[in-house]
């Protein structure tokens, strides 16, 4: 089928890049992103680019350069959904909060909801392409509501799912290690595989059934999330032998069977998929009966937490085991560097955590509102929303923020982190002046220089 218009249901983290570059790379296929979210796509329309709803480097200059042009954000979603020929799903799988599968498997009200409101929307033959991560079975339920709710038209399937990683979305897209495309219909297959044709080398664009492709993004998430556990694990033991995690990470990288990406010891990775996608994977191995399978990815979340924990913990302790009372300035909020994302972020359990022992923190970070932290603290329910507003308070600059601070907490390993004027920090902090890096950002020798207790992960 040849491609003119393509319409993406979800204006996320993935939906907005992933467009765009399309759009970009495609100057004759006409691209619609449309939401339910009015507040979100009309920040995807201001005329002023750093107003847009997520920050991703090389965004805004790909969204000034194609929209209004071949790229349109919309709230009118039937319009849309109606003059495509190919339909992107690409709306959140969050983590189930209620019912069957609560805290494990991943809620697909929202992917429901958009295979029927295409189904009753489409009055000519559709491509259905899953963009979102869904469970290994997915494409089964959503073919069987579009064919038994539809106008009788003929919808072809397709998962396609999305390897981008927040922070480096542009480059990723642009230059992707593969592009994965499961599906029956070969015609379909080729449909969406010249769309990628435009900038993706053929080799690099893989087709597999179905199943496949959906089980590979679950699996490649797994692996990527087990790597940091696994190192995670040992710098714990680093802190124990004296041995130095960085060294080991990079003893280890230099085997190519190993390799050296993605063996950054930290305070444990947050984000809104390693998590979800593995409990939901740990979910589906455990409703095969597959509990050995089951307990073996499970391990990788539960040597998450107990990273996390581990951090606030040796911060408590380290301060004379009281936090009450006692300002605790954390650097960068966000899951990591370059991205306005909290979600899943590290740092608010370790904020959590320190707020149960009465502390009072004092956050700051680039890209990240005062009002998304308060929003994440009150989301975990654990105190009203005008006690998280009393303890923890948001700053626009670094050196307000570890005023008075009996200690700072590197969160997020923004690059400006390192440029700061850290002997004026230390100045302005009360004695002793503890730096707990949770990135290993920071030269230990030049803190200590400075007269900084300064500790790390895994050294
Ligand atoms: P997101 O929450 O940023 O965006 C999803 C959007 O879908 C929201 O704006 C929401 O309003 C909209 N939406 C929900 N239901 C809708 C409906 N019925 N009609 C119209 N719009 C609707 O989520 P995201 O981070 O972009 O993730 C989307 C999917 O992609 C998830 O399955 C995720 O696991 C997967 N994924 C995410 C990343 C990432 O880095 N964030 C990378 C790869 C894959
Ligand atoms: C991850 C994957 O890398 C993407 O391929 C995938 O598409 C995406 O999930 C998804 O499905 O959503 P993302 O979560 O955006 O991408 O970001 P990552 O770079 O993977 O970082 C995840 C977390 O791990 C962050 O908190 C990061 O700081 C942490 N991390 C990463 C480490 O602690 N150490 C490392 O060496 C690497």
């Amino acid at each position: 089928m040849k491609i003119t218009k393509i319409c993406c249901i979800g204006a996320g983290y993935v939906g907005g890049p992933t467009m765009a570059v399309i759009a970009k790379k495609n100057p004759n296929i006409e691209v619609t992103i449309v939401d339910i979210n009015e507040e979100r796509i009309a920040a995807w329309n201001d005329k002023d680019v750093s107003k847009l709803p997520i920050y991703e480097p090389g965004l805004a200059e790909i969204v000034e350069e194609t929209r209004g042009k071949n790229l349109f954000f919309s709230t009118a979603i039937d319009e849309a959904i109606a003059a495509a020929e190919m339909i992107f799903i690409s709306v959140n799988t969050p983590t189930k909060t209620y019912g069957k599968g609560k805290g494990m498997a991943a809620d697909l009200k929202y992917v429901e909801l958009c295979a029927r409101n295409i189904a009753e929307v489409a009055k000519t033959d559709k491509i259905v392409v899953e963009k979102s991560t869904l469970p290994v079975r997915t494409a089964q339920a959503i073919k069987s509501i579009l064919h038994n709710t539809g106008n009788g038209v003929n919808f072809s399937i397709l998962s396609n799912p999305e390897f981008l990683a927040e922070g480096t979305a542009i480059q990723d897209l642009l230059n992707p290690d593969r592009v994965l495309i499961g599906g029956e219909s070969e015609d379909a297959i080729e449909s969406l595989a010249n769309i990628y044709g435009s900038w993706v080398p053929q080799d690099r664009i893989l087709r597999t059934n179905v199943w496949s492709s959906e089980l590979s993004k679950l699996t490649a998430n797994a692996f990527l999330a087990q790597r940091i556990s696994s190192i995670n694990a040992i710098s714990e033991l680093c802190e124990h032998t004296e041995a130095n995690v960085n060294e080991v990470a990079k003893a280890i990288g230099m085997d190519s069977r190993i390799g050296p990406k993605f063996l950054n010891a930290s305070i444990g990775f947050g984000g809104s998929c390693f998590q979800k996608d593995i409990l939901n994977l740990v979910y589906i191995a455990r409703s095969y009966g597959l509990n050995a399978v089951a307990d073996y990815w499970e391990q990788v979340i539960l040597l998450n937490d107990h990273q996390k924990r581990r951090f606030s913990d040796n911060l408590i302790s380290t301060l004379y085991n009281t936090v009450s009372g006692k300002k605790i300035a954390m650097l960068g909020w966000a899951f990591k560097k370059d991205t306005n994302d909290t979600r899943e972020s590290a740092a608010i359990y370790v904020a959590d955590h320190l707020l149960n022992e009465q502390a009072n923190i004092a956050v700051y970070d680039p890209k990240v509102t005062s009002k998304k932290v308060q929003a994440d603290l009150n989301y975990l329910n654990t105190r009203t929303a005008e006690e998280n507003n009393t303890l923890v308070k948001s700053y626009n600059d670094p050196y307000e923020t570890s005023k008075d601070a009996h200690a700072i907490a590197i969160m997020t390993e923004w690059d400006e982190f390192k440029t700061y004027d850290w002997q004026k920090i230390y100045d302005n902090m009360k004695k002793p002046a503890f730096i707990f890096d949770g990135r290993n950002i920071l030269d230990k020798t030049e803190m200590e220089s400075i007269g900084f207790e300064y500790s790390s992960i895994g050294k």
